[in-house]
């Protein structure tokens, strides 16, 4: 079952993305966050300090929580749209 809202929802086309080496469903546009979360990704990262799950929070730019690696370069999820064949990496570290 998918958590998208179907209906009257203008989307880009239909990509697939690799994640962590698998595909994902994902439409262009959309931010790389949404893709994450609409296939289910909750963990993004680890903290570098405690270890802990760090994941979403504000999706606007500001927290710097949803960093992940996009094409071998530490950007925030909530700020990068899906293109085709984007190759994200998952538990990456701001150190
Ligand atoms: S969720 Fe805060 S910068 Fe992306």
């Amino acid at each position: 079952m998918s958590i998208r809202i179907e209906g009257s929802v203008d989307r880009g086309s239909a990509v697939e993305v690799m994640v962590d080496g698998r595909p994902v469903e994902a439409f262009v546009g959309e931010s790389v966050a949404a893709a994450l979360y609409a296939a289910g990704v909750r963990e993004l990262r680890k903290s570098p300090t405690a270890g802990g799950s760090r994941g979403m929070f504000c999706l606007m730019g500001v927290c710097q929580e949803c960093v992940v690696r996009i094409d071998g370069r530490l950007t925030p999820a909530c700020q990068e749209p899906v293109r085709a064949g984007m190759a994200i990496e998952l538990g990456g570290s701001l150190a």
